[in-house]
């Protein structure tokens, strides 16, 4: 992901101004760095079906990690989970305030679609790509699923409940990152399949990252861990061994369908996949 990296520290978003520490905000978790999943998985589409997109394609990968950091930011603020550390530092309201952390997270969150919108793609694709990232980031979407994850605090949901806050908080976004990556080598059929393996394994991933918040240290995580008491995590309302089961059908589940994938994407994606469908484990 070296490219990546590359990408996004050429393209950190900029801005002069009497303001003496919002553009440091502005860059600080982006530079962090994290698992760059998401971004990952796009260009892993366009690689194998056409790498001379692979350039253009940093432009949607680096959309959809700026939503996602903006995302991270305002999910640790007091309100929402109120976390000190993100990705190994200490969070924006920490090293900065709390205002400087939600404009921080605004700005983030409408750059991603400037990004988008000049990416090097016809219309029609930047069109595409724009409303997936929106439909699946935003009102019906990741912003849902914090919606919903927030206000049931300490008011237990059921399995299936808590699946479909799954699907909406980290899911949609994950499976729009493998969707994005068909739409930009033109394969809507293909975009529509990776969708719906996708919302499985976004799904599994926020199983896994309840799992770990009881298993990791902070330290290990890089961000405060045995802080989901009052959520409706998997563990929390399943218990560690019923949430280690269900992340193993799910994780067998995804081994059997990526079988079923063209040759050249699995040869591309297979590595990440089982690396990460096995996180849990
Ligand atoms: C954390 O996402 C939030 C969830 C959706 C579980 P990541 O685990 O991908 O965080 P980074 O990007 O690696 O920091
Ligand atoms: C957050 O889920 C998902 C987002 C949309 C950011 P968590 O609250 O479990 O994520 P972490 O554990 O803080 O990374
Ligand atoms: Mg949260
Ligand atoms: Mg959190
Ligand atoms: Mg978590």
């Amino acid at each position: 992901m070296q490219n990546f990296e590359n990408f996004l520290l050429k393209h950190l978003p900029t801005s002069q101004s009497i303001h003496p520490t919002y553009e440091q905000a502005l860059h600080k978790m982006l530079k962090a760095g994290g698992k760059r999943f998401r971004p990952e998985l796009l260009l892993g589409v366009v690689n194998a079906y056409n790498p001379l997109l692979r350039d253009a394609a940093m432009h949607a990968a680096y959309a959809i990690e700026l939503l996602h950091t903006y995302s991270l930011i305002h999910d640790d603020l007091p309100a929402m989970d109120n976390s000190p550390l993100r990705r190994g530092e200490p969070t924006l309201h920490i090293s900065f305030d709390e205002v400087t952390a939600i404009l921080v997270g605004d700005a983030l969150n409408t750059y991603s679609f400037e990004v988008l919108s000049e990416a090097p793609f016809s219309d029609y694709t930047r069109v595409k790509l724009i409303h997936e990232l929106a439909k699946n980031g935003g009102l019906n979407g990741m912003v849902l699923g914090q919606a919903i994850d927030c206000y049931f605090e300490n008011r237990p949901l059921s399995v299936e409940d808590i699946k479909t806050l799954h699907t909406n908080k980290t899911a949609k976004l994950i499976a729009a990152s493998l969707k994005m990556g068909a739409i930009i080598v033109g394969k809507e059929e293909l975009g529509e399949k990776l969708y719906d393996f996708g919302i499985k394994l976004g799904v599994l991933f926020q199983i896994q990252d309840d799992i770990l918040d009881v298993t990791q240290s902070s330290q290990e995580a890089g961000k405060l861990t045995n802080n989901d008491e009052d959520k409706n995590s998997f563990v929390t309302v399943l218990g560690l061994e019923a949430s280690l089961q269900e992340a193993n059908l799910f994780a067998e589940e995804l081994l059997k369908e990526m079988a079923g994938f063209d040759e050249g994407l699995q040869e591309e994606l297979s590595s990440l996949l089982v690396k990460y469908i096995n996180r849990h484990k």
